[in-house]
């Protein structure tokens, strides 16, 4: 069922609490910390366009990385609120909390087309927990909700469902915003009846993050490309040698019953042929987090179905980005979730890259419909200057597999239907 968008309400001098995905990547720079890339925000500004234009106060509150209940300096909101303003030249200001007198107080100073940013609502535990008492808190500053944090609607937290449901107890509207809209009409509606042929492209590390998705794909593509170390999963379920390729060996039985029901549903399922391998060395040292640290050197191309020895697959290979990009520059419709290989080292990027190209050509030249359901593909197509040439690039990660899923995600359901 459709939901409310904040095309349906009146908002003017309305103080709209909107929940937004502002955790974006951070980096340090110079001691201060500085956003690294600003698509989450950007994403945002046609519904906070509106807002602005039609003089709501609009109170946006949002997480920052997972400081676990505790004031994280480095995942403070801060310099995100900053960039906001510097991006739209709104009026914008920052309130070093999400609840209590110094919140309400600079939310009772808003003006109509005025933004005030809540800081990081993890910084309290109950935000996860959705602790009642606390969304009341949070609630205290809404007239209204609107919820364009699609990121983040599979989470049922205070701030993604909790104030959703007390501004709607109390008789107020809890809607969505026009990037929550667009998400929800090309990863939920436009996969309804695709245009035929329906191609998916899966990658990834893990077989088990993506199952599911492969599940559900499979009642309805007519072509699923796996690529990424999730392939090797499946090659060990039909037989063949992986080397010291990323596998998970106690996942083969749901990749063979995949494997069975793409045959019976006559689902064309292909899998790798050739691959980029190389092998691992250690290097002695540890990382930040205290892993060690491998070279990953000799690269070369492998172009049987065996990985042999010490060598493990990193991309897939020229062949297999061949035949991948044919099938999908005939399609209609595509989603495609997870690089092909670990595109971030330019050495096993080709993979990743063929795939991109050729999504983009199916787009532009077969009409295609290309959806990209975010996370590390998102990342690769821009990477290779390629995000603009797709029909949708989701801001979700773990959010849009779980639409993909089927699965219901808690903050859209907290919305109200149209
Ligand atoms: C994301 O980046 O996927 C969302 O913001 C959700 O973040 P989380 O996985 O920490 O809940």
């Amino acid at each position: 069922m459709a939901k409310l968008t904040i095309k349906d309400v009146d908002v003017r001098e309305k103080r709209v609490f909107m929940r937004v995905d502002f955790n974006v990547p951070m980096e340090e720079k110079d001691g201060k910390m500085v956003v690294t890339d600003v698509t989450r925000i950007k994403e945002t500004l046609p519904t906070l366009k509106i807002l602005v234009d039609k003089g709501a106060k609009i109170i946006l509150a949002a997480h920052l990385g997972r400081p676990k209940g505790k004031r994280e300096a480095t995942m403070s909101l801060a310099p995100v609120a900053e960039k906001l303003k510097e991006m739209t030249g709104y009026k914008v200001s920052f309130v070093d909390d999400c609840i209590g007198p110094k919140v309400e107080q600079a939310a009772a100073a808003l003006k109509a087309g005025e933004i005030l940013v809540l800081e990081n609502v993890r910084y309290y535990n109950e935000e996860e927990a959705n602790d009642p008492a606390f969304a009341e808190k949070l609630a205290k500053v809404a007239d209204m909700y609107v919820n364009d944090a699609f990121g983040t609607a599979h989470r049922a937290h205070a701030s993604t469902e909790g104030v959703a449901h007390i501004v709607t107890k109390r008789g107020g509207k809890a809607v969505a915003g026009l990037l929550m809209e667009r998400e929800l009409k090309f990863l939920g509606d436009e996969l309804e009846k695709p245009a035929r042929p329906f191609v998916v492209i899966l990658g990834g590390a893990k077989v088990s993050d993506k199952i599911n998705v492969i599940d559900r794909l499979l009642e309805k593509a007519d072509a699923i490309l796996i690529g990424g170390a999730m392939a090797y999963t499946f090659k060990l379920a039909l037989g063949f040698k992986t080397g010291k390729s990323l596998v998970e060996p106690d996942k083969t039985n749901v990749a063979k019953a995949a494997l069975d029901k793409a045959k019976a549903r006559k689902v064309q399922f292909l899998l790798p042929s050739d691959n980029i391998v190389a092998e691992q060395k250690d290097t002695g040292k540890v990382n930040k987090k205290g892993k060690p640290v491998f070279d990953i050197v000799n690269p070369r191309l492998n172009s049987s179905d065996n990985i042999e020895g010490e060598a493990a697959g990193f991309d897939i290979g020229p062949e297999t980005a061949k035949s991948y990009a044919e099938v999908i520059r005939k399609a209609k419709t595509i989603v495609w979730n997870g690089p092909m290989g670990m595109f971030e080292d330019p050495r096993f990027a080709e993979g990743t890259n063929a795939v991109a190209k050729a999504v983009v050509e199916a787009t532009q030249k077969n009409g295609a419909k290309s959806i990209i359901g975010g996370g590390d593909s998102v990342k690769a197509l821009n990477k290779a200057k390629l995000g603009n040439k797709v029909t949708f690039m989701s801001t979700g990660g773990g959010a849009s597999l779980e639409f993909l899923e089927g699965r219901v995600l808690p903050g859209v359901a907290a919305l109200q239907d149209k």
